[in-house]
């Protein structure tokens, strides 16, 4: 299996200096995480917890590793004005209150989010408890969106046997995007792409149809979405709609879409929905015996990273490494 890109990633995050806030430091995998990001020199962290609390847990490991890592928990020292008036003056024309504002705080998720809103961190990385709705709602309240961009999305990075890295998208947030979400989506994800690999991405977007071979409001809305994606950033090397052989053979597509500037070799690719991409790379992922890595939260204007709660330690490493390269 091709688990070069995982290494070079936690080769390349490592090579900064970068520091990354975990809300969840309850959860003994991301203490064991928290201490090797540590004990690996990768990054610098930051738990939010009580530590007091967690000191008494039930939990051994627990109170192991929160000794271990005492140092790294930062409750005390925090400049909570300056949160507070970063998420009230964002949300008081939604209606929010300072007192509202005040109170969310005691949600780690937002205050996680708002270290990195306000740059007291690099990158945020949480959901091995909450929800991936209650991550994204954190970051999209606290950071909000990328400049030039209105969509947060998720990709997952296949790794596969002798071949180069595959970005998918989205498989996990948007679940019917029109044409302008599909086009932020595909944006974002040649950047994602980019950034965690160093290869040009070639982006296509994916219907079951090439070029017009079939005729529907699906197929109509793909080709829409491709266009608004070129103006947004002509330089992108992106084809739409294709379906999938001739996005990825040479061969198919030389017969189905020989002006296609993609040529069979993308390496990004765009499902037109969310039941298409989650499916796609579960099976990907089972089929092929890919790697995947993610769900990478992208659209942010800093990097707040969701992880599946089935995760394991190794995985919130890796979403650390990923953070850390998404902020660059
Ligand atoms: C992202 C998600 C949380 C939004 O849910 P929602 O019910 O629309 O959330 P809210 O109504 O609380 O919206 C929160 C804010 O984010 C905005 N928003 C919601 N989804 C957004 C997106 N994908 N991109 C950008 N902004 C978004 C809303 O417009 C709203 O903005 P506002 O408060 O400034 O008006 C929801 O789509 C979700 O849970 N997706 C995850 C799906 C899932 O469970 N996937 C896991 C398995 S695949």
């Amino acid at each position: 299996m091709d688990v070069d890109i995982i290494q070079q990633i936690r080769e390349r995050a490592s090579k900064q200096t970068k520091t990354i806030v975990f809300p969840e430091s309850g959860d003994p995998r991301v203490l064991q995480a928290a201490s090797y990001l540590v004990e690996e020199n990768i990054c610098d962290i930051k738990l939010l917890g009580n530590r007091e609390e967690l000191i008494s847990s039930e939990k051994k490991a627990v109170r192991e590793s929160v000794k271990r890592l005492s140092d790294y928990f930062i409750e005390e020292g925090l400049e909570r004005d300056l949160l507070i008036n970063h998420l009230y003056n964002r949300r008081k024309q939604k209606g929010i209150s300072r007192e509202e504002a005040e109170a969310k705080l005691k949600d780690p998720l937002y205050l996680g989010a708002l270290l990195v809103a306000t740059g007291a961190a690099n990158g945020c990385v949480a959901g091995s408890i909450a929800t991936t709705g209650d991550v994204i709602r954190a970051a999209i309240h606290s950071i909000g969106l990328r400049e030039g961009n209105d969509t947060v999305s998720s990709t997952f990075l296949m790794a596969l046997k002798n071949q180069p890295p595959l970005t998918y998208a989205d498989c996990g947030v948007v679940p019917y995007p029109n044409a302008e979400q599909l086009a932020d989506i595909a944006i974002e994800s040649a950047r994602t792409h980019l950034l965690l690999t160093q290869e040009k991405p070639k982006v296509a977007m994916l219907s079951f149809s090439t070029k017009g071979s079939a005729q529907h409001d699906r197929t109509e809305l793909v080709v829409e979405a491709t266009n608004i994606a070129k103006q947004k950033n002509p330089n992108l090397e992106i084809d739409g709609e294709l379906q999938f052989d001739a996005a990825f053979v040479p061969e198919v597509a030389q017969r189905k879409a020989p002006e296609s500037p993609i040529k069979g070799q993308a390496n990004v690719l765009i499902f037109p929905n969310l039941d298409a991409g989650n499916i796609a790379y579960k099976i990907t992922e089972r089929l092929a015996g890919a790697s995947a890595t993610g769900p990478i939260l992208q659209g942010l204007a800093k990097p707040m990273l969701d992880l599946s709660r089935g995760c394991s330690w190794q995985d919130i490493v890796n979403a650390a490494c990923v953070a850390i390269l998404m902020g660059e």
